[in-house]
């Protein structure tokens, strides 16, 4: 058996105006975790995809819909074999599972999609770098966004802080200062296809406001790019407030969302926004190590159906970029 994970993620900063070319900042969230096993399975049985958590069995290469969870399971595991130039008939039996919240902007389709990848490559004898896997995990990405700017996929095979431009080569981040996040849940599930498509049509209809709006939150995620190398914690807050702004602006925020980020704000937050594609989903807090408690606990309290705090670590260098590295193979650990 072969078993193979992958993170969570969350953006900090620059979602959407990332789908038009400008920065954005994504860390991991290793708290939350998809995980992927791959068995051999008896002669003749083919291969058969279990979702654990949506309770469904799929036996690829039979129809199915492309409104089916199963569908983009069944197409990562194609892209996969084809890179790997396997030939079928293969007898495998591959099974996911996740805690990763499904369309709630913590990167669920590439989450699972990773941990896919690299479970069933590492069973038939590969071993993907973090880009071939991301590479990879980007044509899922098309069917669960449409035109994704390729960040999930990115943050997550790498598990790393990254600054990420749409074509650019990847850098990777360091933080200068340990930083203490809150994320909540509004518990309302938001396809970020719908999100990103409602977003294209308004830019469509005002090109000038939108590219507009995406130059300042482009300009705020170089900001924190700095902010973040030189430990300005309180800097990246109010850059984080900024960013809510502007993406209340371009109309992907919600009354839940608000009320939460009304909260963490009120309960010390250094700085608040939605996260991922908006419009429900989870958003993010910026917080102090003695303001975390309450703020989790005020997000708690105006509605959120479920808190994570999570701390990205001081990196032991000041510099703000590195040749990214692949992340460990982690074939032993449970989901
Ligand atoms: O909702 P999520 O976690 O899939 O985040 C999507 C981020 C967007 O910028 C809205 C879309 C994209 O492809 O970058």
């Amino acid at each position: 058996m072969t078993r193979a994970e992958a993170p969570g993620k969350a953006i900090l900063l620059g979602e959407h105006a990332v789908v038009y070319g400008r920065p954005a900042i994504a860390v991991p969230v290793t708290q939350l975790r998809a995980c992927a096993t791959v068995t051999d399975a008896p002669a003749g049985q083919g291969i058969i995809i279990h979702a654990e958590d949506l309770g469904s069995s799929h036996h690829f290469g039979t129809p199915i819909d492309s409104a089916d969870p199963a569908f983009a399971l069944e197409a990562t595991v194609r892209h996969t074999l084809d890179w790997m130039g396997s030939q079928l008939p293969l007898d495998l039996t591959l099974t996911i599972c996740s805690t990763v919240p499904i369309a709630r902007g913590l990167g669920s389709g590439a989450a699972v999609a990773t941990a896919l990848v690299r479970a069933l490559a590492q069973h038939l004898g590969h071993s993907p770098t973090a880009t071939e896997v991301s590479d990879l995990v980007y044509q899922t990405e098309i069917l669960h966004h449409g035109t994704p700017s390729g960040i999930d996929n990115t943050v997550i095979a790498f598990e790393q802080p990254v600054y990420f431009v749409k074509g650019r080569s990847l850098e990777t981040l360091r933080a200068g200062k340990p930083l203490w996040l809150v994320i909540g849940d509004t518990g309302i599930a938001s396809p970020t296809k719908v999100a990103v498509r409602d977003v294209r049509r308004a830019w469509r209809r005002e090109p000038g406001r939108y590219e507009a709006w995406f130059d300042r939150i482009g300009a705020i995620a170089d900001a924190a790019r700095k902010a973040l190398a030189t430990g300005d914690i309180p800097l990246l807050g109010r850059l984080m407030d900024e960013n809510q702004e502007l993406l209340e602006n371009i109309d992907v925020s919600s009354k839940e969302l608000d009320a939460l980020i009304g909260a963490a704000r009120s309960a010390g937050a250094l700085g608040s926004k939605l996260c991922g594609a908006g419009r429900g989903g989870n958003m993010i807090a910026l917080v102090s190590p003695t303001s975390v408690q309450d703020v989790a606990d005020a997000v708690r309290g105006a509605g959120a159906v479920n808190v994570i705090v999570t701390e990205l670590e001081e990196s032991p260098h000041s510099a703000d970029s590195e040749t990214p590295r692949a992340p460990p193979v982690r074939d032993s650990a449970q989901c």
